[in-house]
């Protein structure tokens, strides 16, 4: 696979200019990535902070687009009161659409989009998910995720496009190229390197040298950010190509995966970070960490910042103590732990993608591209995304599609008619909600929109009356990263007594279920 195209001379020389003029403080700073919720916007300033985050519900309050844009545009501004001026690119997952933001149109996830299999559908999504957060001001999206997820107990299945490698890539170049070719471009994040769908049930490890570490304090854990007991041709072959595919269709930034492969930690394995990808597929971009994810190196976090840095890691998603990250980094500067070519690379990679971003031309985008977030346009395109996703597993009998005129129809289950069931993950929160967090047509709304002849309980409670058709939404409670490894792919027996509940009421009883993937 050909290395990423070459980044153009006049970067090149601007960011080396830039570079020369610049003291170590101002070049560690750039590395530094806190969440919005632990630095005032004058540390930002203070400290030359390079990026600043929202985590899974790292949301202004109150939680609206305007709200999102003010927050985003205090941070920027505090970045161009510095001696040099240099913007921050403000990071987000947006991973389904602008995802944290209420009133943001959200997608189906990736699970879905792979379901569809239509990769100018996902440019598409892309484009407008672009377009929603820069009308917020947030430039940096953490998507793709080009996972390709090899056991279904992982909690993050559903953030991957598929199991089959050609596949998410064809579809994570697809959002690649529409977050990222189109102006104004928005930065994506190629996540999560590597192999983070590749790890073995059972692998996980505890860290309780971390304070309010998810794995050591919840024990569903069990197979995210585990380990990938895989050889390096498997590695290669499943989970390498999409990274590959990724830099030569111009990635400008890859996310580090938690997790180890071969009891390695892959934010220290100087092999894969540094030798691997920058030297062998040329990425020429820069490398982020995942959160906190550094300090599961070593208990002391001295050897963390050493080992990560020198691994080829470019900016830490500290993302609390901002200011330890600094201190510790400049120690190991001063000490020759780290050496200043390392940083002056880790910097150049950092400014080479905000130059290709266009931030120091203009760091605050289209203030106009705000009255599009949320709009009838952008929600027709994610109406063709769910109408896509649906996957008919069984249509015994010829059950689907109903007739219209279907006279009496039956629909249960708490799923139909709850907006945060039908989202799932990473929606305005980080875990997801349940009922009304966001706006949007539930599928019972949807039902009635098509039929004057339904009749909802949730409980599937009709036992004075009786339907031609009966219909049954089961919905899992929504979820996000190890807090949902299940190895009990099963029904719940809520949603078991609603089937037996709703079968005796119904005249015929087919079989016909499908997979809708949507929000
Ligand atoms: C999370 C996830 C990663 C996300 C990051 C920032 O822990 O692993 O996908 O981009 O933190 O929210």
């Amino acid at each position: 696979m050909s290395a990423s195209p070459q980044v153009s001379s006049p970067i090149k020389e601007s960011v080396e200019a830039l570079l020369a003029e610049m003291t170590l403080a101002e070049k560690i700073g750039q590395m530094t990535q806190p969440e919005k919720n632990s630095i005032p916007a004058e540390d930002v300033t203070n400290y030359f902070i390079g990026s600043v985050l929202s985590g899974g519900g790292g949301n202004p309050a109150p939680n609206t687009p305007a709200n999102w844009a003010a927050m985003v545009r205090s941070f920027q501004e505090a970045a161009l009161k510095t001696r040099l001026g240099i913007p921050l690119i403000y990071g987000s997952d947006a991973v389904h659409g602008h995802n944290n933001v209420f009133g943001a149109v959200l997608f189906p996830h990736n699970i879905g989009l792979g379901a569809a299999r239509d990769p100018e559908l996902v440019a598409k999504i892309a484009r407008i998910t672009g377009l929603e957060m820069l009308g917020t001001n947030v430039h940096w999206n953490f998507a793709p995720a080009v996972s390709v997820p090899q056991d279904i107990r992982w909690g993050r299945t559903y953030e991957g496009y598929s199991e089959d490698t050609d596949l998410v890539i064809e579809l994570g170049v697809s959002y690649l190229k529409g977050l990222q070719d189109v102006e104004p471009r928005a930065l994506a994040s190629v996540k999560h390197f590597a192999a983070d769908g590749g790890t073995a049930w059972g692998t996980v490890q505890t860290y309780d040298w971390i304070m309010g570490n998810w794995q050591s304090a919840d024990d569903r854990w069990s197979i995210d950010q585990g380990d990938a007991l895989i050889d390096e041709a498997t590695l290669r072959e499943i989970h390498l190509r999409p990274y590959q595919a990724a830099i030569a269709a111009g990635a400008q930034n890859i996310m580090v995966s938690f997790s180890s492969w071969q009891g390695i930690k892959n934010h220290g394995n100087y092999h894969l970070l540094t030798e691997i990808l920058k030297q062998e597929f040329g990425f020429e971009g820069f490398l982020v960490s995942d959160w906190m994810a550094i300090n599961q190196i070593d208990r002391d976090y001295y050897t963390c910042v050493v080992t990560s840095i020198n691994a080829g890691l470019d900016m830490v998603m500290v993302p609390f103590d901002y200011k330890l990250f600094i201190s510790t980094l400049t120690a190991a500067v001063e000490k020759g732990d780290v050496s200043i070519q390392r940083i002056d690379d880790a910097v150049r990679r950092i400014l080479r993608a905000k130059q290709w971003l266009g931030v120091f031309e203009q760091p605050f985008p289209d203030a106009a591209l705000l009255n599009d977030v949320g709009s009838d346009e952008h929600r027709a395109v994610a109406r063709e995304a769910v109408r896509k996703s649906v996957t008919l597993l069984r249509n015994e009998k010829d059950t689907l599609p109903l007739a219209k005129d279907t006279p009496s129809i039956f629909v249960a289950g708490r799923g139909a008619d709850n907006i945060g069931l039908q989202c799932g993950g990473w929606s305005i929160v980080w875990l997801g909600g349940d009922g009304a967090i966001t706006e949007g047509t539930t599928l019972l709304e949807g039902f009635k929109q098509a039929s004057q002849n339904i009749r909802y309980d949730a409980a599937g409670d009709f036992s004075d009356a009786r339907a031609e058709i009966g219909i049954v939404v089961v919905a899992e409670p929504p979820y996000a990263e190890g807090m949902g490894d299940n190895d009990q792919l099963t029904l719940s027996e809520e949603d078991i007594a609603i089937l037996k509940r709703v079968r005796p009421q119904v005249d015929s009883w087919r079989w016909s279920s499908s997979l809708a993937a949507h929000c």
